[in-house]
């Protein structure tokens, strides 16, 4: 009789739990094979760009449980407060690795200092947090600086073939976020390169935050104040669409055979594909399939193998010239 009662028991006991079980759920229980996955919370910025979409995609695309990763992802719609908290949660939910691109440079000592304490090592990717070295593990990106550099060198050689080196050449720019890597490097990549030519004039740098409708709103105000502009520096993609249209509303054109010189940064598809038509004159690449970089270092920090604190990612310039090659496969 009492083992009759026991087994009712435990009947009862098994059933009351798959009726509490949402629909579905039975599949995201960690089994015990589960229970080995590596646990990831990732801080992504935003969502402000195509650029950005591919990011996000790269990292989650990777970091799968098919590849030995659980990852908590998380969306800080540009606000730093947003990113401080979802690290907070992350710390008290003790993952395994923090990883995260910082909207901004300053700010990051508190929180970092908290995940140190709670020996949670720090990842960053895309951009830099100005902070001690030791509160971070590694980080993963691009060169941004590099890229502006790129975009001055490139100026140059374009003004001398098309012999207008000792023409006074008048520039406006459209940059990123403000005090973000992205931002501050271009800048002063491209300022570095412009301050070593007297003729270079930048009218104005106004910042119209990464996304296409800020863009078409600082190229109209760019417009109405400089009737005699003779390049755009855009400091991504989708400010440049937004550039774009707003030129196209005062019937100025750009490009090779254009009236006005434009220089873009990302080198996503859309834009990839008015290199080709010759509308954008240059696009300096900034990669963001940056998830296979970070598992490999993920997979090394579990080895106890060294890292490297700082990874750039490859990249390169795109022009009419050579970009032909590589739009069949661009798939972002
Ligand atoms: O930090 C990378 C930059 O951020 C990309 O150039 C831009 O498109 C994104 O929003």
């Amino acid at each position: 009789m009492l083992a009759c009662l026991l087994i009712g028991i435990l009947l009862a006991g098994c059933g009351s739990f798959w009726d509490v079980m949402p629909q579905g759920k039975e599949e995201d229980a960690l089994s015990d094979a589960e229970e080995d996955l590596i646990v990831v919370g990732f801080s992504q910025l935003g969502s402000e760009s195509v650029w950005r979409t591919a990011n996000s995609e790269s990292i989650q695309g990777t970091l799968t449980r098919e590849n030995g990763f659980f990852l908590e992802f998380n969306n800080a719609r540009q606000k730093q407060d947003n990113q401080i908290k979802a690290i907070r949660g992350f710390i008290s939910q003790r993952v395994d690795y923090i990883v995260f691109s910082p909207v901004t440079e300053e700010g990051w000592e508190t929180v970092l200092q908290e995940a140190k304490d709670a020996g949670i090592p720090v990842i960053l990717v895309d951009r830099k947090a100005s902070v001690d070295e030791s509160l971070y593990t590694t980080w993963v990106g691009s060169d941004m600086r590099k890229e502006g550099e790129n975009a001055g060198i490139w100026l140059e050689e374009y003004l001398r073939q098309t012999g207008r080196s000792d023409e006074e050449i008048n520039i406006v720019v459209l940059q990123g976020t403000i005090g973000s890597s992205s931002q501050i490097g271009r800048t002063e990549g491209f300022d570095a390169i412009a301050g070593a030519h007297p003729n270079w004039h930048i009218l104005q740098q106004e910042p119209a935050d990464f996304t296409t409708a800020k863009g078409k709103e600082v190229m109209e105000q760019f417009l109405r104040k400089y009737p005699n502009i003779d390049v755009v520096v855009s400091q991504n993609d989708d400010m440049t669409f937004g550039v774009l249209q707003a030129m196209d509303e005062k019937g100025i054109t750009t490009g090779v055979n254009g009236d006005v010189i434009l220089i873009s940064f990302d080198a996503v598809r859309e834009a990839l594909e008015m290199v080709a038509q010759g509308v954008i004159n240059v696009d300096v690449e900034c990669n963001p399939v940056q998830g296979e970089y970070i598992a490999d270092i993920l997979y090394r920090l579990e080895n106890n193998e060294m890292v490297e604190k700082e990874n750039c990612v490859k990249e390169q310039i795109f022009t009419p010239e050579n970009v032909g090659e590589y739009l069949d496969t661009r798939t972002y």
